[in-house]
């Protein structure tokens, strides 16, 4: 009958030590669990004499009924106060700012890329893309340019091991295009070219796109009036071109190609420096030997390519003063082309 006293007041000692419900749950299985203290009582019946059993069962039976319900109190205490600390721990200030996200901007050699892929695709071209590793067929004996032709210093090739280069310009795709393809041939292909030049308008890696068009018939004034369909397109409704005579090894004739200033619509100002136009690319006439080399009869067939600087065309168009600012990823620079 002691032992019933002393094991409630043992449990009701330790019980108010416990700091958490898991605690208080250890200490409720040391008395009332399976091995618990208080059934460990009932265990002992046996040792009792038979007419003081009823009364020792009852007085455990108490004893087991009051602690469960001293245990239930301090348990709804206890979760009581975690619940609300976890709730403290979890609060939610809705009045702070959120995180703002900056929307991205198109790069402005990738605005101008898509604005003429689309001009092009718009025309019937389709697009062509070559490799930036070429070897020097591609890149210049099969346009035309064998070894030891001055030409081939008026680009500073990159070049590899094993006769390999970093191409110099688009129009090695020219060569791939022909060699796979009969005529009619329409593509464009833009792309990477390196070339060994570094100063405010020159970067050693560049984009250029190659426009390659063969069939039966075509001639220069079939590139002259595509030529004005694109200026007016990538300029002013109001932009004129205009063919200057030059040399190119692939092309003959080949032409410079310069566009009404659309700046100063041609009085002269300081983007045209005065002349009133702005040379935008390289063109001409596919060169019958070159034509020959990809196994299309010049008999049969003419065609015209050009290629132009997607960096210079950016330039041009945005007013950038230096091609620098278009490899430095400066945030601060690139936000300005947001639509
Ligand atoms: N490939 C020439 C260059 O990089 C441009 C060009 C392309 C000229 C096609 C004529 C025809 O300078």
């Amino acid at each position: 009958m002691e032992d019933t006293e002393l094991i409630e007041n043992e449990a009701q000692r330790e019980a108010e030590t416990a700091q958490d419900s898991h605690a208080l749950y250890e200490i409720k299985m040391k008395f009332l669990g399976r091995t618990g203290k208080v059934t460990a009582l009932l265990k002992n019946m046996r040792e009792i004499e038979a007419d003081k059993r009823p009364a020792f069962g009852k007085r455990v039976n108490d004893l087991r009924e009051s602690l469960e319900r001293k245990f239930a109190l301090l348990e709804e205490k206890l979760k009581k106060r975690e619940l609300e600390r976890r709730l403290a721990a979890e609060e939610i200030d809705v009045t702070v700012p959120g995180r703002r996200f900056k929307p991205g901007a198109l790069h402005p050699v990738t605005r101008v890329r898509d604005k003429l892929v689309d001009l092009f695709a718009g025309i019937g071209f389709e697009v062509f893309e070559g490799p930036e590793i070429e070897d020097q067929y591609y890149n210049f004996t099969a346009l035309n340019t064998p070894e030891d032709h001055p030409a081939r210093d008026m680009q500073d090739t990159f070049y590899l091991s094993n006769g390999f280069l970093l191409r110099t310009q688009t129009s090695a795709g020219q060569i791939r295009v022909m060699e796979s393809r009969k005529p009619p041939i329409k593509i464009v292909s833009p792309g990477r070219v390196f070339r060994s030049d570094d100063d405010a308008t020159h970067s050693p890696m560049f984009h250029q796109m190659e426009g390659l068009v063969v069939d039966r018939g075509i001639t220069l004034c079939d590139l002259s009036g595509m030529l004005d369909e694109f200026a007016r397109a990538m300029f002013t409704k109001e932009t004129k071109t205009r063919l200057r005579p030059s040399y190119f090894p692939f092309t003959e004739p080949s032409v410079e190609v310069d566009v009404s200033c659309f700046s100063c619509g041609g009085k002269g100002c300081p983007l045209c420096k005065g002349t009133g136009w702005i040379e935008v690319l390289g063109a001409g006439m596919v060169n019958r030997k070159v034509l020959k080399n990809c196994g299309i009869d010049p008999d049969e067939y003419s065609g015209f390519a050009f290629g132009l600087g997607l960096e210079r065309i950016a330039m041009l168009k945005y007013g950038i003063n230096n091609i620098k600012l278009l490899t430095e990823n400066d945030v601060r620079f690139l936000a300005q082309f947001k639509d």
